[in-house]
């Protein structure tokens, strides 16, 4: 099998921030951490022992209604991926696209064939028809970066096929009020993987946190393709405590998404913005005119965006914009305002 590189896969919105930048490209919501996390984070870090994973295990376990056998915590929800794609080999691999394009890079380390599944790009849904039936792994994201799509639960359990395994990145699920469409609950399924990421919604995407459901011999399997203490310590006392948290999720949720929504309107507003959809998460794709002007304008103006064009399916027209509280957003939306003047 040949490793193959694609560059593009590799970029992400932290490689395009610069100092002073008011930061509109990285997904991470900038509010205040808990006070109880920050002091477990603290406590944590005094602790002088090897990394145990078992409380933190059991209280996502408790979180979804799962086994601590049926979950596996991961430094970020990308470690996820390039577990996955390693220790299981698949030869032919389906990725849905536009979409977060590590699952792609780490498939494609292992030199599997990877096929480019396009969501119909007027609505962003998914048609699972144009999912080859000789995938043995599937990788969708729900809600979906960088369009914001979210899919129903049961579309996508229904993607699994005797053989497969169908991934669902669920790393910004918590976004979603309700999160009606998760998986994450889902036992008896053995083709069903959810993947979950914490470094968003609680800002900690320096602490590398995210963890991994799936029935027990699947977990037994990836954990058996890494080194010990893969997770570290704090960011083991993280998942613990924000598993617990249930209050500060449907906080963040309800906050981001009444920001986005004055955010969705008054872009709608502005003639420089050609197309925007109505994103699930703390994002808003859109497509502009002059793409790569108007990044260059804006980080002029000491703010960055993500261009879009480096997600399969999209070009260079195509930006995405984190939803950040409500007075960084005038900041935005006064400077698209004063580029198209
Ligand atoms: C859809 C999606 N999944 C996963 C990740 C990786 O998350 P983590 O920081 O937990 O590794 C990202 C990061 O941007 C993402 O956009």
């Amino acid at each position: 099998m040949r490793h193959t590189v694609v560059p593009e896969l590799r970029v992400h919105g932290d490689q395009l921030l610069f100092d002073g930048a008011l930061d509109f490209a990285v997904n991470v919501w900038p509010g205040t951490r808990p006070a109880g996390l920050e002091r477990t984070l603290r406590e944590a870090l005094e602790r002088p022992g090897y990394p145990d994973d078992r409380d933190a295990r059991d209280a996502i376990a408790a979180h979804h209604g799962r086994r601590r056998d049926e979950v596996l915590l991961t430094n970020g929800a990308c470690e996820a991926f390039w577990l996955i794609a390693h220790a299981l080999r698949p030869r032919r691999a389906a990725c849905v696209h536009p979409s977060f394009t590590e699952p792609e890079a780490a498939l494609r380390a292992t030199g599997a064939d990877v096929v480019r599944v396009f969501r119909e790009p007027g609505s962003w849904r998914l048609d699972p028809d144009g999912i080859p039936r000789d995938a043995a792994l599937v990788v969708v994201g729900n809600p979906d970066n960088p369009t914001g799509a979210i899919e129903s639960a049961e579309t996508l359990a229904g993607l699994d096929l005797p053989g497969r395994l169908v991934v669902i990145d669920e790393s910004f699920m918590e976004f979603v009020p309700g999160q009606q469409e998760t998986l994450a609950a889902r036992r008896g399924q053995p083709g069903i993987v959810v993947v979950r990421s914490l470094t968003k919604l609680w800002s900690l995407a320096g602490v590398r946190a995210g963890y991994l459901l799936a029935e027990a011999p699947l977990i037994k399997r990836l954990e058996s393709h890494r080194q010990p203490w893969s997770v570290n310590a704090i960011a083991g006392a993280a998942l613990e405590y924000c598993a617990a948290d249930h209050l500060t999720p449907v906080e963040i949720a309800a906050e981001v998404a009444s920001a986005r929504s004055k955010l969705f309107d008054a872009l709608s507003e502005l003639p420089i913005v050609q197309q925007i959809w109505p994103g699930a998460a703390n994002f808003l794709l859109l497509r502009v005119k002059d793409g790569p002007a108007v990044v260059s304008q804006l980080a002029e103006r000491a703010i960055a965006v993500r261009p879009a064009s480096s997600f399969p399916g999209l070009g260079p027209d195509h930006l995405r914009v984190a939803v950040r509280p409500a007075s960084d957003c005038a900041r935005l939306v006064a400077a698209l305002r004063e580029i198209a003047a």
